[in-house]
C-alpha cells in the first residue's frame, strides 16, 4: 500500500503544511508507506504510482486554497480505482465553509473514490498568525490512523 499525500500551505506559519507532516508520519508509522508532496510539485507526479492520494488545503474564501482548486480542477477522470481522502484547515465557525467538500467534488469527478470522513483541523488567528487549536493534533492523528486502518482493508 502506497499513499502521497498532497497539500498546500499559504500563510507564513505552514499550518497545513505541519497537518501534512503529521498525517503522513502517522500512515507511515501504521503501515502506510506515504511521502508527502507539495502542491506546486504535484504535476509531476504520476499520482497512479500511488494506490491513495491524501489532498489537504487551507480553507480561503469558503474553499480550498487557489492552487489547490486549479490542481484539482486540472485532473482528468482517469483515476478509477484509486482511493483518496481530504483534511483542510479552518476557523472553527459555522461560517468557515468547506473546502473538504469542493476538493471531494473534483476528486470524484476524476474518478477517485473518496474514503473515510474529511478532517477539519481548526486554527486560530492571533494577530494575523494561525496556530492549531488545541486538541487538534490528537484529533489529526486519530484520524491519520483510522485512515491507515481502511487503507489497509
Ligand atoms: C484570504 C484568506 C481567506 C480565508 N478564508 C477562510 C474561510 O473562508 N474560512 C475559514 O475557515 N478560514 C479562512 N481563512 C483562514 C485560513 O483557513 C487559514 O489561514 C489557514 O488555515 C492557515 O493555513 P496555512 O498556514 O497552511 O496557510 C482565510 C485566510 C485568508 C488569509
Amino acid at each position: 500500500m502506497k499513499a502521497l499525500v498532497i497539500y498546500d500551505s499559504v500563510s507564513d506559519a505552514k499550518v497545513t503544511k505541519k497537518v501534512a507532516e503529521t498525517v503522513q508520519a502517522t500512515l507511515n508509522e501504521n503501515g502506510v508507506q506515504t511521502s508527502l508532496m507539495f502542491v506546486d510539485d504535484a504535476a509531476k507526479a504520476n499520482l497512479k504510482d500511488y494506490d491513495a492520494v491524501v489532498f489537504g488545503a487551507p480553507t480561503m474564501a469558503w474553499r480550498p486554497s487557489k492552487k489547490m482548486k486549479d490542481y484539482l480542477a486540472g485532473l482528468k477522470n482517469e483515476y478509477a480505482g484509486k482511493k483518496a481522502a481530504t483534511f483542510d484547515t479552518q476557523m472553527d465557525s459555522a461560517i468557515s465553509g468547506n473546502a473538504n467538500k469542493h476538493m471531494e467534488k473534483d476528486l470524484k469527478a476524476a474518478g477517485f473514490t473518496i474514503v473515510g470522513t474529511p478532517l477539519l483541523a481548526y486554527v486560530t488567528s492571533v494577530k494575523k498568525v494561525y496556530t492549531l487549536n488545541d486538541g487538534q493534533l490528537d484529533k489529526i492523528k486519530n484520524w491519520s490512523k483510522d485512515l491507515a486502518d481502511i487503507l489497509k482493508k
